[in-house]
């Protein structure tokens, strides 16, 4: 564990030898040479000297949101397919298929009526690749041509659709391995409408991990939620909103790495550094 935590980028594997303190190959993804001493580690050096990973206020992710797609000229379909691989790829570290005790690698995916339903999508067809088999919940499905390919794409990667969600946590804990929860995203306020108030409530009950797509669903951006579903992993896309630091799941990763330096530095978010090719980061 402590291996694979280190390889992510989260923790170093140090010792001890003859005073100074050393750093060992391949525990560190900037060294290439063996026991580097942690004094002449990148990567430590700029974890040291780092400052904290900033968390999002709501308006500051909304407006960060807004300049990718205005001053960085990013399409709305381009950032979702890199934060669905993102979601998918999270769930596949944090639950191997070999680490499913299911027969199937059944895992069901509850999308919502905006964006984060659309990352749902995504990370739904990227699981299906992966070898999982995903099943989608999409009660409520936007009238919008980008929702719609989506929708048709995981069709024809021959993913089922639900009719509506099991209301009984129990039929949900006996059939899927996990749950992702891509119900409300950033732009989440006020009250939960029908039909999620009642799938939520199902979630709640529900023994089986839950996977949470950038906020856990029915939370407060910023202020969390103490009697809200309680996700095992949670997905932060961009960077962490203020809610994170109520996250009380077994694993917390940082995915989306499309963010452009400028806009990093302009937003002061102090990103982590991706290790190697990876798309997802898991924070501490
Ligand atoms: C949806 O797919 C159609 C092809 O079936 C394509 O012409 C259209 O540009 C796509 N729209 C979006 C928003 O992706």
């Amino acid at each position: 564990m402590l291996g694979l935590r280190a390889l992510l980028g989260i923790g170093f594997l140090v010792t001890s030898r003859g005073g100074g303190v050393v750093c060992h190959r391949g525990a560190c993804p900037l060294v290439s040479g063996s026991n580097v001493l942690v004094k002449d580690c990148k990567r430590h050096q700029s974890s040291i000297m780092a400052q904290p990973i900033k968390y999002l206020g709501q308006e500051e992710a909304q407006r960060i949101d807004e300049e990718l797609f205005s001053e960085y000229c990013f399409s709305v379909d381009q950032l979702m397919e890199l934060a669905g691989l993102s979601c998918a790829t999270a769930v596949a570290k944090a639950y191997p298929l070999d680490s499913l005790v299911k027969a199937t690698p059944s895992v069901l995916v509850v999308c919502g009526p905006g964006n984060n339903g659309g990352d749902g999508l995504v990370c739904a067809r990227h699981l299906k690749l992966f070898g999982y088999e995903p099943t989608i919940v999409y009660p409520k499905r936007p009238n919008k041509p980008l929702f719609q390919n989506l929708t048709a794409q995981c069709e024809k990667m021959e993913i089922p659709f639900l009719a509506e969600m099991p209301t009984e946590a129990a039929v949900i804990d006996e059939a899927y391995n996990l749950v992702v929860d891509a119900i409300f995203g950033f732009s989440f306020q006020g009250a939960v409408r029908e039909p999620f108030g009642t799938i939520l409530a199902t979630l709640k009950k529900a023994t089986v991990p839950i996977a949470s797509v950038d906020i856990p669903s029915g939370w407060d951006v910023e202020k969390g939620s103490s009697d809200g579903i309680q996700p095992d992993l949670l997905i932060s896309l961009t960077a962490p909103k203020k809610s994170a630091v109520h996250f009380r799941g077994r694993y917390h990763f940082l995915g989306g790495r499309f963010v452009p330096p400028a806009l990093e530095r302009k937003y002061q978010l102090n990103l982590p550094p991706y290790p190697g090719t990876e798309c997802v980061y898991q924070l501490p």
